[in-house]
């Protein structure tokens, strides 16, 4: 539980000091321990339930990457899976993330997802090259789908069968 907080509030950090974090949603302000707890036992359910596969990184017994693949919520779109990924800034450029996604597509294979989306700012060539690598295809754009002090950021979308 620490060891997510400090990884959640980490990314909170991250991006209110860097003007040109390339963080997508989320991650405004620092999360207590009571939240980061409900949150777990969401997470917890979802994977139980098979509704999600969940992939951590460590490095010295420190959280430094968190993925997730999400299964959709109707009859119709239970087959698909929705993309989740972020690596700590220090630990960005070593492989890691392209790890990640490679396990979470095999997991997400072995509950039975057949295809999958991930959406990111436009500008991010990490991530643009991560998903590029992993098998991944850009499927459209957003414009103006993020809205960050004061300018609108367009959005790309990516994603590939299972
Ligand atoms: C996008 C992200 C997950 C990639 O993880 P990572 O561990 O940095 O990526 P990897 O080290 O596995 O690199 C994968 C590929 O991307 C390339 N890459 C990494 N950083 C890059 C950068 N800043 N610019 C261009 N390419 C980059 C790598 O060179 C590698 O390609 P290569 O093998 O052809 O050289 C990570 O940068 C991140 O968490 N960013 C912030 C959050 C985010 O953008 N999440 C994605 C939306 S879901």
């Amino acid at each position: 539980m620490d060891r997510l907080l400090a990884f959640i509030n980490g990314l909170v950090d991250e991006k209110q000091k860097d003007k040109t974090s390339e963080l997508f949603t989320g991650f405004e302000q620092e999360v207590t321990q009571e939240y980061e707890a409900n949150w777990l036992v969401r997470r917890i359910a979802q994977l139980e339930n098979g509704d999600s596969v969940s992939v951590l990184a460590e490095v010295n017994g420190r959280i430094v990457a968190n993925g997730e693949i999400t299964r959709g919520h109707y009859i119709e779109t239970r087959h698909h899976g929705e993309l989740g990924l972020t690596v700590m800034s220090v630990y960005r450029g070593m492989g890691i993330g392209g790890e990640v996604v490679r396990t979470l597509l095999r997991e997400a294979k072995r509950i039975g997802l057949k295809s999958v989306d991930v959406e990111f700012l436009s500008t991010n060539q990490a991530a643009t090259r991560t998903y590029q690598k992993a098998g991944f295809k850009e499927v459209g754009r957003i414009p103006g789908k993020v809205y960050r002090k004061g300018k609108l950021f367009d959005s790309v979308i990516m994603a590939r069968r299972i």
